[in-house]
């Protein structure tokens, strides 16, 4: 795994703490939907990073449990469950990557969202991430995963500079951006500066690489890896698989 350290999911965190309002709510509505008004079976989120989704989605009744291999998200993730007080259901949090998820199973549904799946860059990662979550599903599970399309032109600054801050820490990211059209991979170079009081107290390096996938090679993705009954839907917050296990 690439990133996500430490300087990384703290920025992260400032910089995202919520969930995307349209995306939760579509996700939320679509488990439900497949659920059914108990929503006592099984979901895992297996790229969950600091949680943002799966909290809110305890929250709302759903029986969510999480994995990803950075063990700073996991930390954070285990820090809003532990803030949220109360809930209808604990989650179990795995500290594995798509690639050796190895959970107790039995899942009805799974969700992927805000396109991280694309994190899965190399040719052999995706099919292998996605054979072991299959593994992990009951069948006729439901799967959704959001993912990037390729893009045909670029049309972001090739480097952009963002700031976090809350109370006296203060993280700037500086992203230099390039696109390879023929591999559809688009590759940050993150560095973040961590700051206490005005005072450098950490920095912190990482490239992280995204494969984008046209529609049918999403759905060739999945349909090699066991799944079927698969739709891509276009909605106002991305682009979403949706497919059966
Ligand atoms: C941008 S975060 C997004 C997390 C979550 N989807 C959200 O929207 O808040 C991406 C997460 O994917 C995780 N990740 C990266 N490579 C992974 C892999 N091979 N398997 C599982 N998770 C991975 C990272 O550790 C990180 O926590």
């Amino acid at each position: 795994m690439e990133g996500y350290g430490d300087i990384c999911a703290q920025f992260y965190d400032l910089d995202k703490p919520y969930a995307p309002a349209l995306a939760l709510e579509w996700y939320s509505e679509a488990l439900g939907a497949h659920l059914g008004a108990g929503r006592d079976a099984g979901v895992l989120e297996p790229m969950c990073g600091s949680g943002r989704f799966l909290v809110d989605l305890l929250r709302r009744g759903f029986r969510v449990d999480g994995a990803d291999p950075s063990q700073p998200m996991l930390q954070r993730c285990r820090d809003k469950v532990a803030a949220a007080g109360t809930l209808p259901y604990q989650p179990r949090l795995f500290e594995q990557s798509m690639q050796a998820l190895d959970t107790p199973g039995g899942y009805a549904a799974a969700f992927i969202p805000s396109g991280s799946f694309c994190l899965l860059h190399d040719p052999a990662d995706a099919p292998a991430g996605l054979t072991r979550l299959h593994d992990q599903l009951e069948k006729g599970a439901l799967l959704l995963v959001e993912f990037e399309l390729p893009h045909s032109e670029i049309n972001w600054p090739g480097e952009a500079t963002r700031i976090a801050t809350r109370g006296g820490t203060q993280i700037r990211l500086v992203s230099r951006v390039t696109y390879d059209f023929a591999a559809q991979l688009e590759t940050y170079h993150n560095v973040y500066e961590l700051k206490q009081s005005g005072k450098v107290v950490g920095t912190e390096d990482e490239v992280i690489h995204l494969r984008c996938y046209a529609p049918d090679e999403m759905r060739s993705e999945l349909e090699a890896c066991g799944f079927g009954d698969i739709s891509i839907e276009h909605l106002d917050f991305g682009w979403v698989a949706r497919a059966r296990a």
